[in-house]
């Protein structure tokens, strides 16, 4: 065995083998060489170790499965980590070699080899890696400030956010991300996985509100053929598709109390029975989950299990309205004129005094996303260089004013009914106009049991209104 010398012997390398006795032999053979040594038992393991700590090297059998050693190799390659990657085959198959190289691979080695041939290799695929180290920590550096700094605030409010978002995507905790609709709710949530250790993992989205019961559970937990009518395939669910990664679980107010136990009890057992199906399938995940309404409102009144909010909230992370943030609005505006006049490739100096007063002094009902609208909407209708106040088309300042009620929620129930007769009853436009998603305003529907009236329908007036916007 030769012996390392110089600054080789701080390397770490990942050993990736599905038998036992590969991966003990090589992990033992190498950290007597003096490398820190890690295995992993699978690709989908090792994917996980490379997002928790950085390898310099990583060895893996090509033949393993489930994930094969040159899908892994991909999947390094993809996310543009620094790992050099040695592969090992068992059986001289030179197709497979010769494609590995191709996607990246530092190089192969045939089974049965000797561990010194394996050693060379090593440490020339190291010594290049040397050269790379130092770039790949400056490039470290700038990656968290990367996924924080779309994050756009200065108030102290977004200032806690982002701490506590790069705090709490370091562990593993189950994330409760609140606030009013549009104030960056799913944005949090993505940034929280990018930064955790699962980021190589994917992140899956169920949008909670837009689906029925039989299709949620179906979506989360997947279903067996013929589970239900229309059922006629089997279908993976949510949590089997992160597959390592984060679920985020959007709206997860609007989930009924059966799906509520349901879901509580994957949380807890780590595993999910597909709707139709008896055997329990152990899945690997995190949750995320969002919501705009007040849980620990809706707990005490019995319409949210207290046992799955407290799951739920183990970390807690609350947005504010943007009114409540006043110095977000300018940059917030500046950061969308710069997105959209990029998008649009036009050049746009900035606000003129008037605008940015006008901006600063709406209530913002709708939020960024309201914001962000408003902004798309005045760069398209500008002739100038510059954005001026009347570029800028807010929502009517009187459909604040309660009509017959002060709660928050009368004054949105009033003002939602309003703006779908202007449109009328048009979903698309009117979600549009209040700065909200359609599935949002979808909801809100139901839950204020908002009906079309008589006159909305045939007014030819609300018909001619319909149409602009
Ligand atoms: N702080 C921010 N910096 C930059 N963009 C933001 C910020 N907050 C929100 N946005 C943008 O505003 C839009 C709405 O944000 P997002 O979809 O995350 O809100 P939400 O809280 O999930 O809304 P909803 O409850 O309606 O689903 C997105 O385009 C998002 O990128
Ligand atoms: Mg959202």
């Amino acid at each position: 065995m030769s012996e390392p010398s110089g600054p080789l012997d701080r390397f770490s390398i990942l050993v990736v083998d599905d038998e036992a006795v590969v991966r003990d032999s090589l992990q033992e053979w190498f950290s007597q060489e003096g490398y820190q040594v890690e295995a992993a038992a699978s690709a989908p393991e090792a994917l996980t170790a490379l997002a928790k700590s950085e390898f310099d090297l990583v060895i893996a059998d090509i033949r393993m499965p489930g994930m094969d050693g040159v899908e892994l190799l991909e999947k390094i390659q993809a996310e543009k980590l620094e790992a050099a990657v040695i592969l090992i085959t068992g059986y001289a198959s030179v197709e497979s070699a010769v494609r590995a190289l191709k996607l990246g691979a530092f190089d192969y080695l045939t089974k049965p080899f000797d561990p010194d041939d394996l050693s060379a290799v090593v440490r020339n695929a190291l010594e290049r890696q040397l050269l790379r180290r130092e770039n790949r920590q400056l490039r470290d550096q700038l990656a968290s400030g990367g996924v924080l700094s779309e994050i756009i605030g200065v108030s102290e409010a977004m200032r806690k956010v982002k701490e506590q978002i790069e705090m709490v995507a370091a562990v593993d905790s189950t994330v409760l991300v609140e606030g009013r609709s549009g104030t960056g709710k799913e944005l949090v949530a993505r940034a929280i996985h990018r930064l955790s250790p699962r980021r190589f993992h994917p992140l899956v989205v169920v949008h909670c509100g837009a689906l029925t019961e039989t299709l949620i559970e179906s979506e989360l937990f997947g279903h067996e053929k013929g589970a239900f009518t229309g059922a006629q395939h089997r279908r993976k669910g949510k949590f089997e598709a992160a597959m390592g990664g984060t679920v985020f679980l959007d709206e997860i107010a609007d989930i009924s109390l059966k799906t509520q136990t349901d879901l509580l009890r994957v949380l807890q057992e780590r595993e999910v029975v597909r709707v139709g199906g008896t055997q329990a399938i152990p899945v690997d995940f995190r949750v995320i989950a969002a919501t705009n309404r007040n849980l620990e409102q809706m707990v005490k009144e019995g319409l949210f299990r207290a046992d799955l909010y407290y799951r739920l909230h183990v970390f807690r992370i609350y947005l504010p309205a943007l009114r409540e943030r006043p110095s977000d609005v300018p940059v917030l505006a500046t950061h969308f004129l710069e997105k959209y006049s990029r998008k649009m490739g036009r050049h746009f100096h900035g606000f003129q005094r008037a605008a940015l007063d006008k901006l600063s002094s709406h209530a913002w009902p709708g939020n960024v996303r309201e914001l962000e609208n408003c902004i798309e909407r005045a760069l398209v209708v500008s002739s100038e260089p510059v954005i001026r106040a009347e570029d800028l088309v807010l929502g009517e300042g009187r459909a604040l004013a309660p009509l017959s009620g002060y709660s928050l929620e009368c004054v949105e129930k009033n003002h939602i009914l309003r703006v779908l007769e202007e449109f009328s009853w048009n979903q698309t436009q009117a979600a549009k106009a209040l700065g909200i998603d359609r599935v949002t305003l979808y909801h809100k529907i139901k839950r204020y049991e908002l009906k079309q009236s008589a006159k909305a329908l045939s007014s030819p007036e609300a018909a001619v209104k319909g149409t602009r916007g």
